[in-house]
């Protein structure tokens, strides 16, 4: 949510900072803007120049003068939280003698008691974001250096922040600070950069260092130092980014949803890749931290996550039931961390995020830590705060997703949980049998999945004949639940149709007052041991003369239209049954002009509450 973008070196710094922007466009995109240090006259510091646009970066980069250069400067995409979004509050944010500027991203929390004090004393205040009590206490610090300067304010500061700041008057460097909103810099050659996402660095160094909370850092062009908010010097040890810059590109397609879509075969085997053990049929996960002893000492899993990641953590519970026999449940990050959960010592908690920011899954993790728990991350980007901040885990290694909603993230998030739930069944009771049963089935995957996806053209079809509808039901039962629930998901986010998934045998129980011509049904209709109960749930909805669409094993003679989907061991049918219906997301959204990379409202991250 919000991408920040800054950069310190030689290069003319606008076209460097727009291009950024571009790249982070995904995680904001009502407003944009930038600011770059002016060349200095004799004598004279050189001045900041502001552009701001409301809307997308293209109506930034249009607004922007020709003459516009400097070599250093910082800039934002947003993704509004305070005040509307308009060209008053997007960022960045100036103080009144247009001295200091500041992006940031995240929430102050006292903005609006810092915002009377100032205001009391007679600051003028330009917008209504919460950043701008910010500027206004850096330009009114006392301290002689500018990094004094921003730690007094940030004393003043509830919330969290990542945040980049210029200053006229010290016009070598850029400042930044870190608190649960991430900040990453990227070490060039004489030149450097931060960005809030490896996205907009990656075209330019592989060389970066990530901030934790309560850490700073300046910037200049040639070196940068790192230390925390109370002043004392941190080390840094640069990483290398491990995607390719050309894995943010679109690759020949026309949205990335179609991109990441397409990937998923490719993606699939890769955390596959290295850790099956066909010798005693199990995985290795390397990053568990979690030892045969401890995990058969496990009494229940309680999984964690928002969105797309939750729906991929109520078949990862599925799985581990089915698997390993270890009671487990997956919960809304958001709802957990608002009930005073009990925390039993025996429960193993798992947090699942692509983008390991989202707030409410971090501060989760983080209220379990103070109460002791173990927690382990099921995570898509490497070094992001929740993979840090939890014991141990897995990456699911899906690639860069870049389209806000997700597709080849949750299928490996569900693949990963089945290695997991394979790994604690293999140390518990699942036999060698099944263990290879399943591993085999994994192995088919890949295949299966580019099978779906080679019927792209028959779902476009089908996309197309449901597109009129105003609403549409989802239906699953046990395993095709979950699965109902995502496909619902993905539907509305992209196409804005109103969709709600039930569970197939709770039809009865209310919403089949719902069903009329008008109001299609997708079935999720597995062949395994609940076909005639599903077979039976159809059979409810024609009788009240609804349209069906069944994504089956077979075709189902009880539904309008069938896509058939390949059959594998009915644990991992769930893996491959999403897989259509994200198409059938996105043709429709397609036939109804929707800009599907980036739904009007959402956000691809919400580091935010
Ligand atoms: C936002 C995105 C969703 C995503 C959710 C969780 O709401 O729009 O697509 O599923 O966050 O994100 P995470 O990065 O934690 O998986």
């Amino acid at each position: 949510m919000c991408g920040i973008v800054g950069y310190i070196g030689r290069r003319d710094v606008a076209p460097l900072l727009l291009e950024g922007l571009q790249r982070l466009e995904y995680r904001g995109y009502d407003s944009a803007g930038i600011v770059i240090t002016g060349k200095a006259a004799a004598g004279k510091p050189g001045a900041l120049k502001m552009v701001k646009a409301k809307g997308r970066v293209r109506e930034l980069e249009a607004k922007v003068p020709k003459r516009f250069a400097g070599t250093t400067g910082i800039a934002h995409t947003r993704w509004a939280t305070h005040g509307a979004p308009s060209d008053e509050n997007a960022h960045p944010h100036l103080d009144a003698e247009n001295k200091v500027a500041v992006v940031h991203n995240g929430i102050i929390d006292n903005a609006s008691e810092l915002r009377a004090r100032l205001t009391a004393d007679g600051t003028v205040f330009l917008s209504e974001t919460d950043t701008e009590v910010l500027v206004h206490l850096i330009a009114r610090a006392q301290a002689d250096t500018l990094e004094e300067k921003v730690r007094e304010a940030l004393r003043h500061v509830e919330g969290t922040y990542g945040i980049a700041v210029l200053h006229a008057d010290f016009n070598d460097r850029i400042v930044v600070a870190r608190n649960g909103s991430p900040v990453v810099l990227g070490i060039g050659e004489k030149e450097m950069f931060v960005a809030s996402d490896v996205a907009a660095l990656v075209a330019h160094t592989r060389q970066v260092v990530t901030l934790d909370d309560g850490e700073m850092a300046t910037l200049k062009a040639d070196d940068f130092r790192t230390y925390t908010t109370e002043g004392s010097t941190t080390t840094a040890t640069p990483t290398t980014v491990e995607w390719e810059a050309e894995s943010y590109d679109m690759g020949g397609h026309d949205t990335y949803m179609h991109k990441e879509i397409s990937e998923q075969a490719d993606a699939v085997d890769r955390v596959l890749r290295g850790r099956i053990d066909d010798r005693f049929s199990t995985v290795h996960l390397g990053g568990l931290n979690l030892d045969a002893r401890e995990a058969r000492g496990v009494r229940r899993i309680k999984i964690l996550g928002c969105g797309t990641s939750y729906h991929a953590g109520q078949i990862g519970a599925q799985l581990i039931e089915e698997l390993a026999r270890i009671p487990a449940d997956a919960e809304p990050a958001s709802e957990f961390r608002y009930r005073n959960p009990v925390v039993d010592p025996d429960t193993l908690y798992i947090a699942v995020s692509q983008s390991g920011e989202t707030y409410d899954v971090l501060a989760a993790v983080q209220e379990l830590k103070r109460k002791g728990a173990r927690v382990l991350g099921v995570v898509n980007v490497v070094g992001s705060a929740i993979a840090r901040e939890a014991d141990g885990g897995t990456y699911v290694h899906a690639g860069p997703e870049v389209c806000v909603v997700s597709t080849k993230c949750f299928t490996n998030t569900v693949v990963a949980f089945a290695l997991f739930a394979l790994h604690l069944g293999r140390i518990r009771d699942l036999s060698v049998a099944d263990g290879k049963r399943i591993i085999d089935g994994l192995r088919r995957l890949p295949e299966q999945i580019s099978e779906i996806l080679a019927n792209e053209d028959e779902i476009k079809r089908l996309a197309a004949e449901y597109a009129d509808a105003k609403s549409m039901m989802f239906i699953g039962r046990v395993r095709g639940y979950p699965v109902a629930r995502e496909a619902s998901l993905k539907l509305k986010e992209v196409s804005y149709i109103h969709a709600e998934a039930y569970p197939a045998s709770e039809l009865k129980h209310g919403p089949l007052a719902l069903i009329e011509p008008a109001m299609p049904t997708v079935a999720i209709v597995p062949d395994d041991d609940l076909l005639e109960k599903n077979r039976a749930a159809m059979e409810e909805i024609k009788a009240r003369s609804g349209r069906i669409l069944a994504v089956a094993h077979q075709v189902q003679e009880k539904a309008d239209h069938t896509i058939v989907v390949p059959k594998n061991e009915n644990e991992l049918d769930p893996i491959l049954m999403g897989i259509p219906l994200q198409l059938f997301a996105y043709h429709t959204a397609l036939a109804m002009g929707r800009d599907i990379d980036k739904p009007r409202n959402l956000a691809k991250s919400v580091t935010v509450e």
